[in-house]
């Protein structure tokens, strides 16, 4: 049987050149990053590296990136520090945030007594630019967490605008960038934020690292206590050999980037036409252009039918794997708190598909066959 992996979103295959460069260093370069002795001195060079080469990617300084276990804890740590140490009283945030975001700023709230407000979106989950700008504009130390791209409907935030609503405000910006870097060109330098969010293993890269960019006009203080690696800020042992795995993960994907776009936005614009035309009930959640959403998303919206809540496990059945929404809600049964803040129709079901450079249009085109037929057997 045919083996279709379309859950992009939630892990990517890791990129076989990714795997080699990790287990040479597992095998090799097995060295402490602090010890001073000639293996610690070849680990910490390791380490440089790949922090100067995911700095040259998004155009930021080596100082600026902080190696973390992945992106819930650089979004844990962004606003956490913004709210301990960098005098935040308020934060602005939206209801299609990811949880990583979402349950830090309650936890923030009930510990902090800090004021929390939601910015308004669309049915598209296009933030309210205009609502932004009016709770921008009550003064209190303010920190805006929103999300570049949306994890599970894909749609883009205009982060340009949002920086420079944020910078005339005096407000801080962080964006969680984890569904979007390394997927669409990225320049710190252009954009004027305090915080950015990675996760290797949305990019073909391991689970459990990531990073968080760090504007250098922000001071911050430790976020983990210890044995002051990541110049005393995140306590730790480094993950050398997923460090570097990350590093090589952000230049393979990176590369030939235009390509790599078109090809995936080809095979998304395919799935879309494809099933408008054979079912004409469809409709998608959140933007589908190539313009305001991310290629590598496309969250279809069927009509109720005889088979409802069985369409992921009909589908697994048939070797494709997609989400019924977030990944990291699986197993919860709440359903996708994004969706039910666009309001959408609770009577249709909702699956995401996630793309990458690796699926092939034969993959879509099986997709598609294979739910035009569970929808005519009804
Ligand atoms: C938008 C977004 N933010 C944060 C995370 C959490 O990243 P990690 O799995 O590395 O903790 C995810 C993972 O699903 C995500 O999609």
């Amino acid at each position: 049987m045919m083996q279709i992996y379309l859950d992009n979103a939630a892990t990517t295959p890791v990129a076989p050149e990714v795997i080699e460069s990790m287990v040479s260093v597992l095998q090799e370069e097995f060295g402490n990053p602090s010890s001073s002795h000639a293996y610690g001195r070849k680990a910490k060079a390791l380490l440089e590296n790949a922090r100067r080469t995911i700095a040259t990617t998004i155009h930021c300084s080596p100082s600026e990136i902080i190696f973390t276990s992945g992106g819930t804890e650089a979004d844990n740590m962004a606003l956490r520090c913004a709210v301990e140490q960098l005098e935040v009283k308020r934060i602005i945030t939206s209801p299609i945030e990811h949880h990583a975001v979402l349950h830090t700023v309650e936890y923030l709230q009930k510990q902090f007594d800090i004021e929390v407000c939601y910015v308004r979106c669309d049915g598209n989950g296009n933030i309210d630019l205009a609502h932004l700008k009016e709770l921008l504009a009550s003064y209190s130390k303010t920190i805006v967490s929103l999300m570049h791209a949306n994890n599970e409907i894909g749609t883009y935030l205009p982060i340009q605008e949002v920086s420079r609503l944020c910078r005339e405000n005096n407000a801080l910006f962080h964006s969680d960038t984890v569904q979007s870097i390394g997927h669409v060109p990225l320049n710190i330098q252009e954009l004027d934020i305090d915080f950015i969010t990675c996760s290797a293993h949305k990019m073909h890269g391991p689970k459990g690292v990531g990073f968080l960019y760090v504007n250098k006009r922000n001071k911050i203080q430790a976020f983990i206590h210890g044995g002051a690696q990541e110049r005393g800020l995140r306590s730790g042992t480094e993950n050398t050999a997923s460090i570097v795995g990350m590093s090589k993960a952000i230049t393979l994907i990176t590369e030939n980037l235009d390509e790599k776009i078109a090809k995936v936005w080809s095979l998304k614009k395919s799935m879309l036409e494809q099933l408008q035309l054979h079912i004409p009930t469809i409709c998608f959640n959140g933007e589908t252009s190539l313009e305001n959403s991310l290629y590598t998303i496309l969250n279809c919206s069927f009509p109720s039918s005889k088979n409802d809540g069985m369409l992921l496990f009909s589908l697994d059945l048939k070797g494709i794997a997609c989400s019924g929404g977030s990944a990291c809600t699986s197993g919860a049964n709440t359903g996708s708190h994004v969706l039910r803040a666009l309001n959408l129709d609770p009577q249709r079901q909702s699956i995401r598909f996630s793309f990458s450079h690796y699926t092939t249009q034969e993959e879509i085109d099986f997709l598609v066959k294979t739910l035009v037929e569970l929808f005519n057997s009804k």
